[in-house]
């Protein structure tokens, strides 16, 4: 099926009513937070599972780290430590790379997100190992027969401030999502699915894990390293556009998470599919069938079929801080979408003591709000900005607590 061109009028989005997160599927109403926490919060998790990203396993028991390499970096200003996480005993690795900044007296809240290009892509600093997994083929990020160049080292730094985030007192963590499976459509052979299949089974079934699956499976494993390190406080994870999609699928599965950031995550991710606005369930099931599992197909262009839509993934965050973050120009993420998911997981948030979302009406450009769900719609394209960590730290200055 051939998807239609993407719509881009709110005259034309279509009427849709959204499933209540505070009701049922039996129709009985959640009126406490004990009955959201014991059996809401569940059902919805696995409607998710079910029909968008699948089912997910948990880590395997072989799983070890060894350190790369450690040392000071940023002239003195930082400690850096690559550590290889051994999914088991020869199987695929994952490396993950930690700053922490070097005058920190007590753990420091620490940002954890994939990257897109490998970890030497987000600082030119030489001592970063060179990522040796597949890549997108993007050559002018250094990119050369999918294998990363050291003309790649330092090409995404604008994504990842470095200095900035250590300055503020914070940690980060990163690593490469194709350590965990390449992003594209290879029938589920060449990154970590594999080493689950039962015997005889060759690919995932319909209700099991995609690539997104994969990939906040990877943001656990990281998680599962962070917990054990003295120095690292509460972890918020964050992603750009599929890695934030991804990025909300590890908050909602994993409430280790203490804070869960989506930078333009679009379909699939914060917006609603029931608008039909910009990117919808038939472009992204189309052009990324990798992504999902099998069954969310079934959604295409049949978007009121679905038992659920992504306010619900939001709720799942909830009553944790949540932050959503759009750009005006990237309509293709449907930044309407996006703030309306965000104003709908909002009911959840009061249930749990909370404020959400602190305004009904959408801000302004450039005008963040803040409660326990921050949003902001910035100026500009599809990126992940300065602008946008600014916003981010701040918010992690409100809620990520400090000993
Ligand atoms: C495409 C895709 C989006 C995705 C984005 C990205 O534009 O359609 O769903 O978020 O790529 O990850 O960069």
């Amino acid at each position: 099926m051939v998807p239609n061109e993407a719509n881009y009028h709110e005259s034309k989005v279509p009427q849709y009513t959204l499933p209540d997160p505070l009701i049922t599927t039996s129709g009985n109403p959640v009126s406490d937070p004990s009955a959201w926490t014991q059996e809401r919060r569940a059902g919805i998790l696995q409607l998710f599972k079910t029909h968008v990203y699948g089912e997910m396993p948990g880590p395997l028991s072989d799983t070890h780290c060894s350190i790369l390499e450690e040392g000071e970096a940023l002239a003195g200003r930082a400690h850096r430590r690559q550590i290889r996480i051994h999914f088991n005993t020869n199987g695929p690795y994952m490396d993950l790379l930690l700053y922490l900044p070097t005058d920190a007296t007590a753990a420091v809240p620490t940002f954890l997100g994939l990257n897109f290009f490998g970890n030497h892509a987000i600082q030119p600093d030489p001592e970063i190992h060179l990522s040796t997994q597949w890549m997108r083929a993007e050559p002018k990020n250094g990119i050369v027969d999918h294998r990363a160049t050291n003309a790649s080292r330092g090409v995404l730094a604008s994504r990842w401030p470095v200095e900035k985030i250590l300055a503020r007192g914070y940690g980060l963590a990163t690593a490469y999502y194709g350590d965990l499976d390449p992003d594209y459509d290879d029938g589920y052979q060449n990154g970590i699915h594999p080493l689950f299949y039962r015997e005889g089974q060759h690919r995932p079934d319909p209700d099991q894990w995609g690539a997104i699956g994969a990939w906040a499976w990877g943001l656990s494993r990281a998680m599962d390293y962070l917990d054990t390190d003295p120095k690292t406080g509460p972890v918020a994870v964050l992603g750009l556009s599929r890695l934030g999609k991804t990025a909300l699928w590890a908050g909602a599965c994993d409430e280790r998470f203490a804070a869960v950031i989506s930078n333009e995550s679009g379909c699939g991710g914060a917006a609603l599919s029931r608008r039909c606005y910009g990117e919808t369930l038939a472009h992204i099931n189309e052009s990324f069938p990798h992504w999902f599992c099998d069954n969310f197909r079934r959604f295409s262009a049949a978007e009121d079929q679905l038992p659920l839509d992504q306010h619900m993934l939001l709720a799942l965050c909830a009553p944790r801080p949540l932050y959503i973050a759009s750009a005006v120009e990237d309509r293709w993420c449907d930044p309407h979408g996006e703030f309306l998911a965000a104003l709908a997981a909002t009911p959840v948030y009061h249930l749990l003591g909370t404020d959400g979302l602190p305004t009904e009406q959408m801000p302004e450009v450039d005008r963040p709000v803040m409660g326990q769900i921050g949003y902001h719609i910035r100026s500009g394209d599809h990126d992940l900005t300065e602008y946008d960590w600014e916003q981010y730290l701040t918010f992690a200055d409100i809620h990520l607590p400090r000993p």
